[in-house]
This record gives structure tokens, sequence and C-alpha cells, in this order.
């Protein structure tokens, strides 16, 4: 069976002559189902980067990308919206919720665009119990702390059910408390069996991952695969 994903030597460029970046030069890894992947590395090193080309945010000037067995990098828009949907999620650093939504509205979202048959809001309760917030469910992103804001974002992350669970500096502008509580919910959902891929900058996320992918200047620098 072929893993979940699969990245091939990848490369990115940014801009051309002398204004040309390799924001990632030849990275490649592999995720088994059930991995908690954390990418650290110094700023600017390609991790944003690195998510966005997976995630499907941006495209890739060399390599491949293989999600379950099927090449993802080389599909037209709508295609990859379709071999995305369900199987990748996305959690950011600024939340990104919609701030006239409520929470309940925000996680119900993905389920309204994916047009799915099923209660929506019923689903979209259940997440956010899972993420202890069924008491804010109809409070907008102004009445929540940065924590809860978070949880709403990981609850709208799950709602779908995805394969991989991509984060990008989830807890990059918390307090260490609240960052705690969240790498708990990322763990508890990992052992759960949610496959994460995740870039922090906190050494402490190591003991949340099994495994650390290193970067510099666009190419691992140890903990591949
Ligand atoms: N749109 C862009 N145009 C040109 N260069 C870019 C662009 N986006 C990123 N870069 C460059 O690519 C490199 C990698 O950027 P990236 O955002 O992946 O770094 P990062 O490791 O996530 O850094 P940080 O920890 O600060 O978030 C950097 O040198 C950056 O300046
Ligand atoms: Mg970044």
């Amino acid at each position: 069976m072929s893993p979940m994903l699969e990245v091939k030597n990848i490369t990115k460029q940014y801009g051309e002559g002398e204004a040309r970046v390799m924001a990632l030069n030849g990275v490649s890894l592999v995720a088994e189902k059930g991995d908690f992947i954390a990418i650290m590395g110094p700023s600017g090193c390609g991790k944003s980067t690195l998510l966005n080309v997976i995630g499907g945010l941006e495209r890739l000037t060399g390599g491949e990308v293989v999600l379950e067995g099927q090449r993802i990098d080389t599909l037209d828009e709508d295609a990859f919206v379709g071999a995305r949907r369900g199987k990748i999620a996305y959690v950011f650093q600024q939340f990104h919720l919609l701030a006239s939504l409520t929470a309940l509205e925000n996680v119900m979202l993905p389920l309204v665009l994916a047009g799915t048959k099923s209660d929506h809001q019923r689903e979209a309760l259940a997440i956010l119990s899972k993420v202890g917030l069924e008491k804010r469910a109809r409070h907008r992103p102004a009445q929540l702390s940065g924590g809860e804001q978070q949880r709403v974002a990981i609850a709208r992350a799950l709602v779908n059910n995805p394969s991989l669970l991509l984060a990008d500096e989830p807890t990059g502008n918390m307090d260490q408390k609240t960052s705690n509580e969240i790498l708990e919910m990322f763990s508890r959902l990992n052992r759960e069996g949610q496959t994460i891929m995740m870039v922090t900058h906190d050494p402490v996320i190591a003991r949340f991952a099994d495994r650390v992918v290193n970067l510099k200047d666009g190419q691992v620098v140890n903990g591949s695969n």
C-alpha cells in the first residue's frame, strides 16, 4: 500500500535572476497514517512553503506530491480541490475564521461547501464539543479568546474528517499555557489516529511529535526518511 503522503524531491523557486529564492531545494519526506511530524528550522528556511505546496495553496517548481497514491501537484485547480476535499485540512497561525459567522457556523461551513446531505449543525456541534467548545457555539470569533478561536479553527479543519491535518505555527500567537492546551489537543487527536504535520518554532513540540523534520535553506538537514 502506498504511504499517506509522499513528497519527492520538491523544489519551489520564487522570483527570477537576482531576486531568485529557492524556498525549497530538493525536499523529500514520507508521512504514514497516524504520524505526527513536526517541521522545524530557522525563519525563512521554507517551512510554510512546504506546507503550502502540500496543501495546494502554492504550486511546485519541481518534484512530486503524492497523496494516498494519487499525484496531486499536477492536477488543475478544480481537480485538485476535488482530490483534496476531505483529505487535507489546514490550521493557520492567524485562525482565518470568518468574523461575521458564529463558531458553529464557521465549523459548519466546510460541510455546507461540500454539499453533504448530513445534518450539518449536529455534526458541527459534535466536533465543537470534541474541542471543548460546545458552550461557545453561538459566539462570534471576536467574543472568543485566541486559544478558543484556534480550537474553532481546529474543529473546522476536522469536520470533513481529513486524512492529513496541516498546521502552520498554530500556537504562534499564544502564551505558554494556551499553547500547551492546543498542543495537548493535537496530541490527543493524533493518539486517536489523526495524521498531523505541524510547523513550529517551539522545541516543546518535540515532546508531542513522533518525528521532527529539520529544514535549513530549503533542504532537510535531518529527520527525513
Ligand atoms: N511569495 C514569495 N515571493 C518571494 N519569496 C518568497 C515568497 N514567499 C516566501 N518567500 C521566501 O521563501 C523563503 C521561505 O519562506 P517561508 O515562508 O517558507 O519560510 P518559513 O520557514 O515559514 O519562515 P517563518 O518561520 O518566518 O515563517 C524565504 O526566504 C522567503 O523570503
Ligand atoms: Mg512560516
